[in-house]
């Protein structure tokens, strides 16, 4: 479970995030919702610990944050990041993209390919595949590592409706906590956790 007490955060003297507390269950998937600029990636990179907020606190099974010894290894193991942007690397194969970062072997990245239906697409550069298949190749590389936590900011952003859907199944089938930040509404079905943010504040 993640506990998030008390966060807020401001950009200089701008405050972007007023006082927000959550509990979020362990295997539940979780959407934040909001307008732009409510604060989304903000509370969505606080809890993933690529950010430190100014005030508050957040703990992983109850061990805090700043007690974690070493957060780039519970990062690299625990925690996987797929965002709007996809990031993947363009001068390697959709394979050499999630082998870059993982030292499982060829078989279960294959078989996680093709998991993802992209396992025809292996041996293809990003520019060769569409957008829909790059966001699952970047959805590949965030799960190798079998990680307990997924956090995906805007993962839908540059797709289409149907690849945006696909997109969101495939997240809420996972086997993990699932954090994700969008704006689209239209994704959200019964049974999801709804965190709506207006203008850095839970409503
Ligand atoms: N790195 C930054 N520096 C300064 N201001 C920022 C930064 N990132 C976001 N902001 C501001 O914080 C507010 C919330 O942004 P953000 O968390 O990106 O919201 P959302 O993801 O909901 O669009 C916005 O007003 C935005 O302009
Ligand atoms: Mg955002």
């Amino acid at each position: 479970m993640i506990q998030a007490e008390h966060i807020s955060h401001r950009y200089g003297s701008e405050k972007v995030l007023d006082d927000v507390s959550l509990d979020i269950e362990k295997g539940r998937f979780t959407v934040i919702t909001g307008e732009s600029g409510s604060g989304k990636s903000t509370l969505l990179s606080i809890l993933s610990t690529l950010l430190v907020p100014t005030e508050g606190s957040l703990s992983f099974d109850g061990l805090q944050s700043t007690r974690i010894k070493k957060i780039d290894r519970f990062r690299n193991e625990s925690v996987g990041f797929v965002f709007q942007f996809h990031y993947l690397i363009s001068h390697l194969t959709v394979y050499e993209n999630v082998a870059l970062v993982t030292k499982a072997p060829r078989e279960k990245i294959t078989a996680l390919l093709e998991s993802l239906e992209i396992g025809p697409l292996a041996d293809k550069y990003p520019d060769e595949i569409s957008g829909g298949q790059r966001q699952r190749a970047a959805i590949a590389r965030a799960l190798i590592n079998k990680p307990r936590y997924i956090f995906a900011d805007e993962p839908t952003g540059n797709l289409d409706s149907r690849n945006s859907q696909a997109v969101f199944d495939l997240l809420r089938a996972l086997d993990a906590t699932v954090i994700v930040a969008t704006h689209d509404h239209s994704r959200i079905l019964p049974g999801d956790r709804v965190i709506a943010l207006k203008d850095g504040s839970i409503c």
